[in-house]
Order: structure tokens, then C-alpha cells, then sequence
């Protein structure tokens, strides 16, 4: 809770609620990479399971980056098993029109002592088209 906390309030700008009948729904969290303030990092996207599969965490991210038209690259990091969350991200880099990448963030055995499963860090972008348009205008095109 003081982690989510952290996210809501210092990083506020960075993250996005999504409430249904004052019902919570849907939460994203990230920061800018303070080395690096043009990335976006998504730490978590979470979506009520009733809530699912209905295009809600995409809106969320789109979203985040309309309020955040200088950010070049998006950054999240997903492990193996988790489908919904890779369809997420290759759902987002489509609609984007933007590559996407990905290598080893932190693996299991090195960094979780094996009691977690390897985190693969995604990366999507650049986040401008070949015109150098933004993704924000690209989209209100
Ligand atoms: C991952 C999660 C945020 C997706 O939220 P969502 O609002 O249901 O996602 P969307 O409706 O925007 O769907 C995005 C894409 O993922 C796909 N998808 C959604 N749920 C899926 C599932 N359970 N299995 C496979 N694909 C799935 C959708 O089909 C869609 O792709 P498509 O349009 O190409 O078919 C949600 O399942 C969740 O909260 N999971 C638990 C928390 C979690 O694992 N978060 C991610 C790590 S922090």
C-alpha cells in the first residue's frame, strides 16, 4: 500500500485510474526513467477481472502517453507467462505503428535467487513517425 501510495501521489502524473460507478477498475503506474526523462517505464497495468478484455487497459496506456506527447519510448517489463500482458504491449506497439524490442531485465536465477520468474524488459519506439509527427498527433490525425 505505501508503494502504491508513492505511485499515486509523487508520480501521480505518470499514473492513470479508471473508476466505473466510483468503482476503481483499472490502475497503471510508471515513472520517467530519471537517466533517461524521454521513457516512459509502466510498472504495473491492473484491470478488475470484471473489467477485462474490453480494450480498457490499452485506453489507459494511449492515454498516459496523449498526456505525455514528448515521451519517445515506452518501456515495461513482462514475464514469460503472462499472455494477456504481452498481448497488451503488442496490441499497443501496432497501434502505435512502433517497433518493439525486448531483452532480459532481471533474470531469475541473478537477480530473484530463482523465486521469480525472469522479468523481460519490452521497449517500444521511437514513438514518432518517419515525418517526426508524434504519436499524440499522429493519432488525432
Ligand atoms: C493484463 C491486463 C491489464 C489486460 O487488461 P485488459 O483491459 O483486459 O486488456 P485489453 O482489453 O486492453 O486487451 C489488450 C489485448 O490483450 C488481449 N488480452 C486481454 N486479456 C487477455 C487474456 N487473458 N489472455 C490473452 N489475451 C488477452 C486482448 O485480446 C487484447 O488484444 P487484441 O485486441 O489484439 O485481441 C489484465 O488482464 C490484468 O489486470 N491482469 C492482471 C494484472 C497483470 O498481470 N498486469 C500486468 C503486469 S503488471
Amino acid at each position: 500500500m505505501y508503494c502504491n501510495l508513492l505511485q499515486c501521489s509523487h508520480f501521480a502524473d505518470t499514473a492513470i485510474a479508471a473508476e466505473h460507478n466510483s468503482e476503481l477498475c483499472g490502475f497503471v503506474s510508471g515513472y520517467r526513467l530519471p537517466a533517461q526523462p524521454d521513457t516512459l517505464f509502466i510498472w504495473q497495468v491492473a484491470v478488475a477481472p470484471a473489467a477485462r478484455g474490453q480494450g480498457l487497459a490499452s485506453q489507459m496506456l494511449q492515454q498516459l502517453l496523449r498526456r505525455h506527447p514528448d515521451v519517445c519510448w515506452l518501456h515495461t517489463s513482462i514475464t514469460a507467462s503472462n499472455q494477456a500482458s504481452w498481448n497488451t504491449f503488442h496490441k499497443l506497439a501496432r497501434q502505435l505503428g512502433a517497433p518493439l524490442q525486448t531483452r532480459v531485465m532481471f533474470d531469475s536465477a541473478q537477480h530473484f535467487a530463482g523465486e521469480h520468474d525472469t522479468e523481460t524488459l519490452v521497449c517500444i519506439g521511437p514513438l514518432r513517425d518517419t515525418a517526426g509527427t508524434s504519436h499524440s498527433q499522429a493519432e488525432e490525425i
